[in-house]
C-alpha cells in the first residue's frame, strides 16, 4: 500500500489563484466565492464537511454532515440531538468544522462554539427534507447497534405511515445547530507547495485578518 500512497499525485489540474491581500473582510463572504466556485466547477457535495466533536472523556469523534446554511451566525447543520454527535455537543457545546474541495485544492477549517437554533427553526429544517429523509431522521436510533438490517426496513415503513397520516410531524430531537466560529482559515494549495494560508480571527463584532506559514 505505502507505493500506491506514495505514487499518488496531490494538486494535480489547473489550480485557481488566491490573492488574500484582496480577501473580504468577512470569512462569510470568502467562503460563499469559495462554495460557489466548487459548485460551479463540479466538486461532488460541495456541501459536505467534517464535524468534529469531544466526547465526556475527551476522545475526539468525526463524521461528514451536510452544510445547511452560512450567515452572519456562522455555519449551520442539523442532526438528531440523540445521536452520538448531539450528545457530544450537549456535553461540550463546541465543534470543528473542515471543508476540503479537491479540484480547487482549497480546504477551510473553522471551530468555535455550537448553539442549538430555535425549535422553530428546527422544525423548519426538517420538514424542508424529503419524505425518505424525514422517515429516517423519525426512525431516530442512529448509531446504535443493529442486530437485525431487517428492522431499519420495517422502522422506516412504519415512519412514512405516520407521515403520511401527520405530514406535519416533527421530530422531537431533530435540532438546527450553528457554529459561530472563533476563527477560520482558508488554505489554497500549489503545486510547487507555496500553499497560501490565511486566517479570521474573531475580533470584537469584526475579524482580523492574520497570514499563516504553510
Ligand atoms: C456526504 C455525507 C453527508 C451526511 N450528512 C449528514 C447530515 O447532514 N446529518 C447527519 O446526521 N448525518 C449525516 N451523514 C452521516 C454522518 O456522517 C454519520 O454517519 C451519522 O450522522 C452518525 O454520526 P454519529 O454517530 O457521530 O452521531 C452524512 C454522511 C455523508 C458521507
Amino acid at each position: 500500500m505505502r507505493e500506491v500512497l506514495r505514487s499518488l499525485d496531490v494538486f494535480s489540474g489547473e489550480l485557481p489563484d488566491f490573492r488574500p491581500e484582496v480577501a473580504p473582510d468577512t470569512p462569510q463572504e470568502l467562503f460563499t466565492a469559495w462554495l460557489t466556485e466548487a459548485v460551479a466547477a463540479g466538486v461532488r457535495e460541495p456541501h459536505a464537511m467534517t464535524l468534529s466533536t469531544v466526547g465526556q472523556d475527551g476522545t475526539p469523534s468525526a463524521r461528514v454532515l451536510l452544510l445547511k446554511d452560512v450567515g452572519a451566525g456562522g455555519w449551520s447543520f442539523a442532526a438528531h440531538a440523540a445521536s452520538p454527535k448531539g450528545r457530544d455537543l450537549a456535553g461540550t457545546p463546541a465543534a470543528a468544522l473542515t471543508f476540503y474541495w479537491p479540484l480547487q485544492a482549497r480546504q477551510v477549517r473553522l471551530c468555535g462554539p455550537v448553539a442549538p437554533e430555535s425549535p422553530e427553526d428546527s422544525a423548519q429544517d426538517f420538514l424542508a427534507r424529503s419524505l425518505g429523509s424525514r422517515a429516517e431522521a423519525l426512525v431516530g436510533r442512529q448509531s446504535r447497534p443493529l442486530d437485525d438490517p431487517g428492522s431499519v426496513v420495517a422502522a422506516t415503513e412504519e415512519s412514512l405511515a405516520r407521515l403520511e397520516r401527520e405530514p406535519d410531524l416533527v421530530a422531537a430531537e431533530w435540532t438546527l445547530y450553528t457554529l459561530s466560529p472563533r476563527s477560520v482559515e482558508f488554505w489554497q494549495g500549489d503545486k510547487q507547495r507555496k500553499h497560501t494560508r490565511l486566517a479570521y480571527l474573531r475580533s470584537g463584532d469584526g475579524w482580523t485578518k492574520q497570514l499563516l506559514w504553510p
